[in-house]
């Protein structure tokens, strides 16, 4: 099934790959009603009114679980948090069976984060409700890549043309997939820079420039996308030391002062500051990063609406409560 129009979004957002820039640009559009919103006194339209969405977390989340939850509330749906810690997955329950018991509930939506990847491909495939990938294992987050993109727009006007380095631990990453993918379909030029240990292997074939050098990553692009040192998923190795690593890669006020230009700095959080980026730059005038964090609540916002079979042309019109 897809969404009408829109090529690349069916029932469910899974990942980027293969959706469209037309379909990327249109979602970016249909979130840009929705960003007054957040700053309204009464901070809610009637849109989703009598939807039931779960948020369904499987590992730890700060910035996507609630920023699901504000749009979610925001847009007037009913919204239920699960945690593994706090259900019967501990007791052995498979994910499916969690999912089956929450449908015999009759909910509409479930946004997923979990720690394998096509955890969330998996669910879709097995239940009606619609889904949203929350970030799934090293696969894809592609509500991230999509804030990240419409904070790019906001800051530099557009995206496509634009040079993108996804700076740090790639290898790990589902935020640099998700980015790989949308960046390239919107018409940027996207590279990517880090140790070798954690850059795969073969990524030149999705379109991307690697830069082993920190520094000729500077002085190519407008934006640097930042990402933390993922140690949780490494096995020892990948790098000699943190100390080491911010020595080598580390995005500093010192680097920066070199660039041709006024480099746009972006991170997904959470920061390890100190080890992948300093704190004056994650503080400077230079960074998006707060940015992103309120866009997200306007991205998702727009993807809660469209899979519920909202029309973009008819956002504007439900930003005023109007069905
Ligand atoms: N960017 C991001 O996914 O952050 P959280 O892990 O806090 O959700």
């Amino acid at each position: 099934m897809t969404h009408m129009n829109m090529p690349g979004l069916g029932k469910d957002l899974i990942g980027l790959e293969g959706v469209p820039g037309e379909t990327i640009q249109a979602i970016l559009d249909t979130a840009e009603p929705f960003k007054e919103i957040s700053e309204r006194k009464i901070k809610k339209v009637p849109v989703l009114r009598g939807k039931t969405i779960v948020n369904l977390f499987f590992e730890p989340s700060t910035r996507t679980r609630i920023s699901f939850e504000f749009a979610e509330k925001r847009l007037g749906a009913d919204t239920v948090n699960i945690s593994s810690s706090g259900s019967s997955v501990t007791k052995g329950e498979t994910l499916v069976d969690t999912a089956r018991n929450l449908e015999a509930m009759r909910i509409d939506m479930v946004v997923i984060r979990h720690g394998s990847s096509g955890a969330a491909q998996f669910l879709a495939d097995r239940i009606p409700s619609n889904v949203i990938n929350g970030g799934d294992g090293q696969h894809e987050h592609p509500t991230q890549a999509l804030l990240d993109m419409l904070t790019l727009r906001d800051r530099l006007g557009r995206v496509e043309g634009l040079k993108v380095c996804i700076v740090g631990d790639i290898v790990h990453s589902r935020v640099a997939r998700s980015n790989i993918f949308g960046l390239r379909a919107m018409g940027a030029e996207v590279a990517v820079c880090g140790p070798r240990s954690l850059i795969p292997l073969g990524i030149e074939d999705l379109g991307v420039t690697v830069f082993p050098h920190i520094e000729d990553a500077i002085e190519w692009a407008d934006a640097l996308n930042v990402l933390r040192l993922q140690l949780e998923r490494m096995n020892a190795g990948f790098i000699p030391s943190l100390r080491e690593y911010n020595r080598v890669f580390g995005v500093s006020r010192a680097r920066l002062e070199r660039a041709p230009r006024e480099t746009v700095i972006l991170h997904p959080g959470p920061m390890n500051r100190g080890v992948e980026i300093d704190s004056d730059v994650a503080d400077g005038p230079q960074s998006v990063i707060l940015r992103q964090v309120t866009n997200g609540v306007a991205v998702r916002m727009a993807v809660l609406y469209l899979l519920a079979g909202g029309r973009p042309e008819l956002a504007e019109d439900a930003k005023r409560g109007q069905p």
